[in-house]
């Protein structure tokens, strides 16, 4: 788009991509050139996104009083667009408020998944901020020919469902499906559809001439989200509080045209936060799908699923034998096992070890597998748990549009103190004149 900056390509091919850097990433397909999967680093470049770097992880921690996720420690939420100015602008009491979404193409969530919520659910809590999440029950009915629409509504529920049991904060968070409450996002939604044309929607999404226009109507609907307005019941009449969008980078495309709209709409640009992608068990090369059952642990699998799908499937970068792996060691890169440790293991120096003895061949194939099993399942039956705990009255609760207040309890702290402050400034002065 003509108004895009350098660094944000804005009409560059999600398609292109492939030829450049023989890795495909668009919102509706990845994979890799190489088996040790994406090449991140030429992505961000290709992207025009930012790395993340130590100082905005020290300055999350330093916000926040608490160490940064290990998402973030782990480089594994790897680049941003804006990321550093939201955290200025927090910095001095400055809102801003989450926004992710789901699209509603499978009944059961699987860990892959997770991955974005984990991380909102993180943000919300360590930044005491809202959060918006929208569910594209309109996008999955449009792009995927098989489903009608009565079965995108029955998995939204259940979907609604799997993402309250996250845990997020139900005085904070407001969970909104795109058919209910698109009368509230329809004025915004024309707006970017009016400043968006053909050529760039075919240029960042690659559709062609022989696809439902729904899908070119679709883009401005992932976009206005990020647009506080959309949300009266949440900002009121404020009118420049930027998101922040927390989710994986293939979604990407939809935030460079939302930023380049609300340039032009003189919105707040969105700012973004982004991660790698979580991988299929048979290897580096795609991300987890719900399309291939032998690659993919979901969040609804008992302990003997995962154990069996851990054992069967999950490809390995040990040797061959117990001798070779004790000769040789094990390629930690393209190892599922410890990749998906990177991913749920929570202590770094019980990580750190791992890595150590795993890829020295003091550890074995079948042990890491051993821990990521257990891991895997305790983390599953803590999920399993609060999801079964989940009715639909929870989800009429985050559902409901209603007053949300969005002011952080430490910026209200602070407002008070200062004005308690300001008053006893009075005081003393008007004493002092009195006197
Ligand atoms: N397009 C996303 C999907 O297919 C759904 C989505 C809507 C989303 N809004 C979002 C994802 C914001 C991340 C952030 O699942």
């Amino acid at each position: 788009m003509e108004s895009a900056k350098p660094e944000e390509p804005a009409t560059q091919a999600a398609t292109e991509v492939k030829a450049e850097v023989e890795d495909e990433v668009t919102p509706f397909n990845i994979a890799a050139a190489s088996d040790s999967g994406i090449d991140y680093d030429k992505l961000v470049d290709k992207f025009g996104c930012s790395r993340m770097t130590d100082e905005l992880r020290e300055k999350i921690e330093r916000l926040t009083g608490r160490a940064p996720h290990r998402f973030i420690r782990r480089n594994i939420f790897f680049c941003h667009r804006d990321l550093d100015i939201i955290l200025n602008r927090y910095e001095q009491n400055q809102l801003f408020y989450l926004y992710t979404g789901r699209g509603p193409s499978a009944e059961a969530l699987h860990l892959g998944h997770t991955i974005p919520f984990i991380m909102t659910r993180y943000m919300q809590e360590a930044f005491d901020v809202p959060l918006v999440i929208q569910i594209t029950d309109d996008e999955k009915f449009m792009y995927r020919p098989e489903l009608s629409q009565e079965q995108v509504a029955k998995m939204a529920i259940s979907n609604i469902k799997d993402i309250i049991a996250f845990g997020f904060d139900p005085e904070k968070t407001f969970i909104f499906l795109d058919t209910e409450y698109i009368k509230e996002l329809y004025p915004n939604v024309t707006k970017v559809q009016k400043a968006v044309t053909l050529n760039q929607i075919k240029g960042v999404f690659g559709f062609n001439d022989s696809d439902p226009v729904g899908k070119y109507a679709y883009p401005p609907i992932q976009a206005v989200p990020s647009f506080c307005n959309s949300f009266p019941h949440i900002f009121g009449s404020r009118k420049n509080v930027p998101s922040l969008i927390p989710c994986a980078i293939d979604q990407d495309p939809y935030f460079r045209m939302t930023r380049d709209v609300a340039a032009r709409l003189k919105y707040e640009k969105t700012g973004t936060f982004y991660s790698t992608f979580f991988p299929g068990l048979e290897g580096m090369k795609g991300k987890m799908s719900s399309s291939s059952l032998h690659n993919t642990i979901l969040l609804t699998d008992s302990a003997a699923d995962v154990k069996k799908k851990i054992n069967k499937y999950a490809f390995s970068g040990g040797g061959a034998t117990e001798q070779e792996q004790r000769e040789k060691g094990a390629n930690l890169d393209v190892d599922m096992p410890y990749q998906y440790l990177r991913f749920f293991l929570e202590d770094d120096a019980e990580l750190a070890q791992i890595a150590e003895d795993y890829s020295t061949g003091k550890m074995l194939t079948g042990q890491i597998k051993q821990k990521l099993i257990e891991v895997l399942s305790t983390y599953l039956k803590e999920f399993q748990e609060r999801r079964k705990a989940i009715t639909d009255e929870d989800v009429k609760k985050f559902m409901e549009v209603r007053k949300i207040n969005p002011v952080p309890k430490k910026f209200e702290e602070a407002r008070k103190a200062k004005e308690a402050a300001e008053k006893l400034a009075k005081e003393a002065e008007a004493g002092a004149g009195a006197q």
